[in-house]
């Protein structure tokens, strides 16, 4: 993850952004001992077990086990990616990030990156003004009756775009817009000039804008750059909804409409995704926090991403209607492929949440069941199936046997009752349909050596704690050496720490989640009061770790001779049995 940087360059950003500075322009903090304590931002509590050690410029959490470096904390707290995290430090500090001093063109893109957004940012400032003059009575009037009231507007920068050819490309060329740019921005639209035809005379040249005639809907991402815009239509002309279409700051697949709204949102333990502008704007001003919509395309793999750093699940509340059926069915196919977990908002009479907030209230909205993927696939199926046949029955049962093997014991429960209930097969026999078409356990071979049982645990502890000793950097080099373990994630935290890694930078690179928290417990500092006690803890490990070593082999040993059949060979395992009970005895 952290390939783009290089690693040293990384290394300066860390310890020049002094972890305890930038924590604590979030939290407040308080020295005690070698590190400072505070409430946990991430999750709430009102005793203090959130620590940050400048030592190791990491900080860890007792209480919900999140920790990392810098990098990580500006992620979390801003909800960015590595390398925008890494860019927003090292912008904070004024350190050149080596990637772009190398890039030729980085500097030609960025400048037109900057007028684009520039130009979009007048544009969008020119609609919502133009909204609240003549020009825009029609779209206020259309917002009013959809219920919208002008907080709400204003929040999301709504708009109008006047029934006029090029008013607002001659307002921006006004101030200074090139029509290239506003070409490029997708505001304005370019005719060359066309020679008479038999069916029209000559045509000069001529700029027209883009959105007319349309209430505007602006598309601000999370760093709030105006990237795009939709519009609709007021009156009746395709396409009801018209976006801007992709542009070098603007590409539909990446982001999601209410994006700068989610970046403000602390501890949602959800994200609504809706399919139009109208649900995201007409939810937020029911008070329904963390909804956005994919932007007039399908559930993309990127924005599912985009979402998980803002909420550990996804519910899809898309409209009722078949093409929305279609497009929860491929939205879950998404999730599962990201592992973000999801649910289903079922609206209704076809309703979408938009038509179903404003006629049953944020109430109802909030009591909608929210429906697992499972139980979501397993209705629809019901549709192409006739289950008032014995034949369609046993087929449906059949179909849905893929989805229930993916269940943990509850949740199977709950759908094997569901599925007795519309095809009237025993349960006993859906179980077996779910058995037999499982596919067959690999087959395990006969008398071949038991291949080495992962460590026990009291030998995985063993290796962790010496992790941690080692990370200290006060031990002695070569105390502990690569073979000692035989955890792959141990041995290569190792192997890094061996070669000057530092914790924070290891932390980074662990993989988020569980990954991730294990390396942050393992870097924070054992209790011991100085070099000479975490050298005695570290024997003490490797003691403990050689005779678990011993009592795995034992048992291997004691497996192997039962299987044993030659005398010979039975002999001599047992020798070896005897030997080494004797060593675990010293
Ligand atoms: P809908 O037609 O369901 O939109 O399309 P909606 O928001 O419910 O429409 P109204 O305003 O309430 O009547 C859902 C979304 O699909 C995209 C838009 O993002 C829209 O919000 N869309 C739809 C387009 O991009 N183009 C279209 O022509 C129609
Ligand atoms: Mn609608």
């Amino acid at each position: 993850m952290a390939g783009r940087f290089p690693p040293a360059w990384l290394d300066e950003l860390r310890s020049r952004a002094d972890i305890v500075q930038i924590v604590s322009a979030y939290v407040p903090l308080k020295k005690n001992g070698r590190d400072y304590w505070g409430l946990c931002p991430f999750h709430g509590e009102k005793t203090a077990s959130f620590s940050v050690s400048p030592e190791k410029q990491m900080y860890y959490c007792f209480g919900c086990k999140a920790g990392g470096s810098v990098i990580n904390f500006v992620m979390e707290m801003e909800h960015l990616t590595y390398p925008e995290a890494v860019t927003m430090l090292a912008d904070r500090l004024h350190m050149t990030v080596p990637e772009m001093q190398e890039d030729p063109d980085y500097q030609k893109k960025r400048d037109l990156r900057e007028r684009l957004l520039s130009a979009n940012r007048e544009a969008a400032r020119f609609y919502h003004e133009t909204l609240f003059t003549e020009a825009g009575r029609p779209m206020l009037e259309y917002f009013r009756t959809r219920g919208l009231s002008d907080a709400v507007i204003r929040r999301f920068g709504l708009g109008a775009a006047p029934d006029r050819k090029d008013a607002l490309t001659s307002h921006l060329r006004g101030m200074g817009y090139t029509e290239e740019e506003l070409r490029l921005a997708g505001l304005t639209r370019v005719y060359e000039a066309e020679p008479a035809t038999q069916d029209h005379p000559a045509r000069p040249r001529a700029l027209r804008d883009f959105f007319r005639n349309r209430a505007m809907f602006p598309v601000i991402d999370q760093h709030d750059g105006v990237l795009a815009f939709g519009g609709r239509s007021l009156d009746g002309k395709p396409p009801k909804y018209l976006n801007t279409t992709d542009t070098p700051i603007f590409n539909k697949r990446l982001g999601v409409y209410g994006a700068n709204l989610l970046r403000k949102e602390r501890g949602l333990d959800r994200v609504i995704l809706v399919e139009g502008y109208m649900d995201v704007v007409a939810l937020q001003q029911f008070g329904v926090r963390g909804v956005v919509a994919t932007l007039g395309t399908a559930l993309t793999n990127e924005q599912a991403r985009l979402l998980k750093r803002y909420a550990p699940k996804v519910f899809l509340a898309y409209d009722g209607d078949s093409a929305g059926q279609h497009a929860i069915l491929r939205g879950l196919d998404i999730l599962a492929a990201e592992g973000i977990p999801a649910r289903v908002l079922d609206f209704p009479d076809g309703l979408d949440p938009d038509e179903f907030i404003r006629r049953d209230g944020p109430e109802a909205f909030a009591k909608l069941p929210a429906v697992s993927p499972e139980t979501y696939r397993m209705t629809r199926m019901e549709d192409e199936y006739d289950l008032s046949t014995q034949e369609g029955r046993l087929e449906y049962a059949k179909a849905c046997a893929p989805l229930l093997r993916r269940l943990d014991p509850v949740d199977l429960e709950v759908h094997l009752q569901r599925l007795t209930v519309k095809t009237g097969f025993a349960r006993e026999v859906l179980l077996e349909q779910i058995g037999r078409t499982a596919p067959a356990p690999a087959a395990r071979p006969a008398r071949r050596p038991v291949p080495r049982e992962p460590a026990a645990d009291g030998a995985l502890r063993a290796q962790e704690s010496l992790i941690s000793i080692l990370a200290t950097g006060q031990l002695p080099k070569d105390v502990i050496r690569q073979e000692d373990f035989d955890d792959p994630v141990l041995k290569s935290l190792y192997e890094a720490l061996a070669q000057g890694a530092s914790p924070a930078s290891l932390i980074e690179e662990a993989p988020e989640g569980p990954e991730r928290a294990r390396v942050a417990r393992l870097m924070q500092r054992p209790n011991a009061a100085d070099t000479n006690e975490l050298i005695r803890m570290a024997q003490e490990c490797l003691q403990s770790l050689r005779s678990e070593r011993i009592t795995d082999e034992i048992s291997r040993l004691r497996q192997q001779v039962a299987e044993l059949t030659d005398p010979e060979a039975r002999r001599q395992c047992l020798a070896r049995i005897l030997a080494l009970t004797g060593q675990t005895r010293t």
